[in-house]
């Protein structure tokens, strides 16, 4: 056990997720009961570079562990992608004296987050936090959870109205370049098709899927767009599919930020709280540049790079399910 942390730095950074806050907590008070100083970084990266740091305590991190966002704010900084704005990051970092630095983010900020550790030889742990659930090492990340039942109760409320009327909806979700929280979604939702960026789709088979469910009489049909397919947005898809199947009324909804934020799922906030803790442990045990995820239920650390440049596949049985169900 290392008695060379006495003072660590916490930032979120990036697109904000549900339970980042209960990750902080986590980080905050695991900080305290080790009594390891702890300094909470405002708006991400840019808080490095503007010198916006201050102590926390361990009521600094009280009643947050339910609230969405984070209350440190984040931000998606240009300026940290440049040698000048790490310089800078560096010489604030030295002023409070910190001995490591805790980034929760996604693979954006944990890019930085490598070069920084890479290039001023600083101690960084990463934290999985966004809803895309897009980065390998772990199983979940924070905020995927939440995400997914904020978007499934939109989809059921949708549902409703949509068999009301007879109709085809369109619902588009976020996820960037990944297909978890559609197909996550999709099952959860009860979805007659998920379209996902890593499959390539065909409008030929979307239209015979939905030649099917008009044969078999469904009384509403779903289907979810994942942003970043290859079939365009659901207002696209939308478009063609009117132009195909010109007896189904259409009416699309793009979920977008609102399943951003809310307050955490309890899977989030346990999630937040072991992570939180385990980086704090893991750099106390030499832990550096990796990404400390959960994996198979247990603690696992992964050098950031890995985390960030394997590619985490979508399951196959999900989608073998998916379409069993989808008749
Ligand atoms: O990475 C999280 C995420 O919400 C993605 O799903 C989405 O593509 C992106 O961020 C949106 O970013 P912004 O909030 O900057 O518009």
């Amino acid at each position: 056990m290392s008695d060379s942390i006495k003072r660590i730095g916490v930032l979120t950074s990036g697109g904000d997720a549900p339970g980042m806050n209960a990750a902080v907590r986590a980080v905050v008070r695991a900080c305290i009961y080790y009594e390891i100083e702890v300094f909470g970084v405002y708006r991400g990266y840019d808080g490095l570079i503007n010198d916006n740091i201050e102590q926390l305590y361990v009521r600094s991190v009280s009643n947050i562990l339910s609230r969405g966002g984070t209350f440190l704010g984040s931000a998606r900084s240009a300026e940290f992608r440049t040698m000048d704005g790490r310089a800078k990051a560096y010489e604030n970092f030295k002023k409070h004296e910190l001995d490591a630095l805790i980034v929760i983010g996604g693979d954006g900020s944990f890019t930085g987050a490598d070069v920084f550790s890479q290039e001023f030889d600083v101690p960084v742990i990463g934290i999985p936090g966004t809803i895309d659930n897009d980065l390998a090492g772990t199983d979940l990340t924070i905020g995927f959870d939440t995400a997914c039942n904020t978007a499934r109760e939109a989809i059921d409320k949708i549902r409703d109205t949509a068999s009301s009327h007879d109709r085809l909806f369109f619902i588009e979700v976020m996820g960037r370049d990944a297909g978890f929280i559609a197909v996550n979604v999709a099952i959860g939702g009860g979805a007659v098709g998920m379209i996902v960026p890593e499959h390539n789709w065909s409008m030929e088979k979307l239209i015979k899927r939905l030649q099917k469910g008009a044969a078999n009489q469904k009384a509403s049909n779903v289907v979810i767009v994942a942003e970043g397919c290859n079939l365009g947005g659901a207002y696209d898809i939308a478009k063609e599919v009117k132009k195909q199947l010109d007896y189904y009324d259409i009416r699309v909804t793009v979920l977008g930020h609102l399943r951003r934020g809310g307050s955490p799922t309890t899977i989030d906030r346990v999630l937040a709280s072991r992570l939180g803790v385990a980086a704090v442990e893991g750099l106390r045990k030499g832990h550096s540049k990796e990404m400390v995820g959960v994996i198979n239920n247990q603690i696992a650390y992964t050098p950031i790079g890995q985390a960030i440049k394997t590619e985490k596949r979508l399951d196959p049985e999900e989608f073998r399910i998916a379409k069993i169900l989808s008749i």
